[in-house]
């Protein structure tokens, strides 16, 4: 800064009111970004909307054992349970739990070569509920258990006949 510049400034806070320069003050303490704030990074995107329409879409078919059969997508991360619904599939009584492995409802069966493409692993808790499963197969899996990947598109599954609700067992 020049001198000429300091002694304008002086200048003009010597006519500045004193309780002016203390709101003054205070406002720029109440201001000041929360570090909360100041640590986002600016170009993380803040709507999750984005991410999801960075992710591919997948396409999956559901065969039933009365020859229907629904070609529908969803999108890299949704589960099975979840295309169903998004998608109005006609599966009666499919998902009854909701997705909080409960029921077994949402029992499928996958061919040989794309059961090996699923990346969540079967836990124990779904290895229970498959138990009770109609139809059990050595390639079974939950619907809600199995999320989409790019790995899985063109995906074809068998809906089982019956369902078993364990709840109701
Ligand atoms: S929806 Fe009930 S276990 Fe999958």
């Amino acid at each position: 800064m020049s001198l000429s510049s300091m002694r304008l400034a002086t200048a003009v806070l010597r006519n500045i009111p004193r309780t002016s320069i203390n709101a003054l003050q205070s406002y720029n303490t109440v201001s000041k970004p929360s570090p909360v704030l100041s640590s986002c990074n600016p170009k993380r995107p803040l709507s999750s909307l984005q991410v999801n329409r960075a992710k591919e879409w997948v396409e999956v078919t559901f065969e039933t054992s009365d020859g229907a059969s629904y070609t529908v997508q969803g999108k890299e991360g949704d589960n099975l349970l979840d295309v169903v619904v998004n998608n109005n599939v006609d599966l009666d009584g499919f998902g009854a739990c909701e997705g909080t492995l409960s029921c077994s409802t949402c029992h499928l069966i996958f061919k040989k070569e794309d059961f090996d493409k699923i990346e969540d692993p079967c836990t124990d808790e779904e290895l229970d509920m498959l138990d009770l499963a109609y139809g059990l197969s050595d390639t079974s899996r939950l619907g809600c258990q199995v999320c989409l990947t790019k790995a899985l598109h063109g995906l074809k599954v068998i809906v089982p006949e019956g369902t078993a609700d364990a709840r109701q067992i």
